[in-house]
C-alpha cells in the first residue's frame, strides 16, 4: 500500500526519491588523451537471449539466489579451471543460500562450499552433510575470517558478495588474501558497481581505488629498472629482488563490468631474452 501511494505521490512530482546517485567526485574520467570516437555517447539496448552458459542454467533452475545475468560468463572464465577437483570455496554474503547450493552443483561434489554472513537467520542455508557450511560473522571482522579460514581453509576461490560496503570489501581483501587463499586460488569481488553508489561509498579510497593501485603493484619489479636487468644471461641481469607480497603473489587483475578479479600465484623474476 505504502509503495503505491510512493509511487503515485512521485508520479505527480509530490515526492522526490533519491535514488543512487554517481558520486559527484567521480563523474565519468575523460582522458583527453583519448579520440572523440572513444568518447562520444553511443545507445545500449537490453538483451534479448538469456546467457548460454551451463552455471546460469544451473541458476535458473534454483530460487532465492541473487545474480546479474552478465556474471555468469565472467564466472565461467574464472572458475572453469576449478572443475575438475575438489575445491573449496569461500563466498561472502549468503542471503536466502541460493548461491551456496548453485556453487554446490557446479563444483566437483566433494568440494566444500563455506558461506558467512552477519545474518543470523543464514544458517539455516547450512547443509553439513553435503559439505555446505555457514558461519555467522561481519566480513569486517578479521578474527573472525581467521577462524573461519582456520576451520575451512585456505580456500581454492573466495567469493566477496557481502555488504558491497567499501571499507567491508577492502578489510576482507586485506585478511584474506594472504592466508587464506591457496597458491593458485583466484579471489572475485563482485557488484562493485555499488563503488559508485554513495550509500555503499565509506572508506576514503573505494574498493575500484585500491584494485587500480594495484594494477601499478603488479608492475613493481620493473620500478627503477630496466628491461636489461631481467636479460636472460646479460651483466646487468639481477639475480634477486625484494617486492611487496601482493605483487609476489598475483599473476593477474580483471577488472570486468561489475566484478574484479585477482588470481594468486607466486611469482618468479620475469626474464627476457634476445635470440
Ligand atoms: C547480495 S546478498 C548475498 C547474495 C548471495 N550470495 C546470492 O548470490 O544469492 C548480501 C548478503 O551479505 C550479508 N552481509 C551484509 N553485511 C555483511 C557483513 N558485514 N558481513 C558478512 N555478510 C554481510 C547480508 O546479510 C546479505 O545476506
Amino acid at each position: 500500500m505504502r509503495k503505491l501511494l510512493n509511487k503515485l505521490l512521485i508520479k505527480f512530482g509530490l515526492l522526490i526519491t533519491k535514488a543512487p546517485t554517481l558520486l559527484a567526485d567521480k563523474s565519468l574520467p575523460t582522458s583527453d588523451s583519448l579520440p572523440v570516437e572513444l568518447t562520444e555517447k553511443v545507445k545500449i539496448v537490453g538483451a534479448t537471449e538469456a546467457p548460454q552458459n551451463e552455471l546460469f542454467d544451473i541458476f535458473s533452475a534454483d530460487t532465492n539466489v541473487h545474480k546479474w545475468h552478465h556474471y555468469f560468463d565472467i564466472y565461467s572464465r574464472h572458475f572453469e579451471r576449478y572443475r575438475d577437483r575438489p575445491i573449496r570455496m569461500l563466498e561472502i554474503g549468503v542471503f536466502r543460500g541460493g548461491s551456496l547450493r548453485m556453487w554446490k552443483d557446479y563444483f566437483h561434489p566433494d568440494s566444500t562450499i563455506v558461506g558467512i554472513d552477519i545474518d543470523k537467520s543464514c544458517s539455516a542455508h547450512e547443509l553439513a552433510d553435503q559439505n555446505v557450511f555457514v558461519r555467522i560473522g561481519s566480513q569486517a571482522d578479521p578474527n573472525f575470517l581467521s577462524e573461519v579460514t582456520g576451520e575451512f581453509g585456505p580456500f581454492d576461490i573466495i567469493l566477496d558478495d557481502g555488504s558491497h560496503k567499501t571499507h567491508h570489501q577492502i578489510i576482507s581483501f586485506g585478511a584474506l588474501f594472504k592466508s587464506a587463499l591457496k597458491d593458485g586460488g583466484c579471489y572475485m569481488v563482485e557488484d562493485v558497481h555499488t563503488n559508485y553508489w554513495i550509500k555503499h561509498v565509506d572508506s576514503p579510497e573505494t574498493f575500484i581505488d585500491v584494485s587500480k593501485q594495484i594494477v601499478d603493484m603488479l608492475h613493481e619489479p620493473y620500478f627503477d629498472r630496466k628491461e636489461t636487468h631481467f636479460r636472460h644471461a646479460h651483466d646487468e641481469a639481477v639475480a634477486e629482488m625484494e617486492i611487496s607480497y601482493l605483487s609476489a603473489n598475483l599473476s593477474g587483475i580483471y577488472f570486468h563490468d561489475s566484478i574484479v578479479v585477482f588470481d594468486k600465484s607466486s611469482r618468479v623474476l620475469p626474464k627476457s631474452e634476445l635470440r
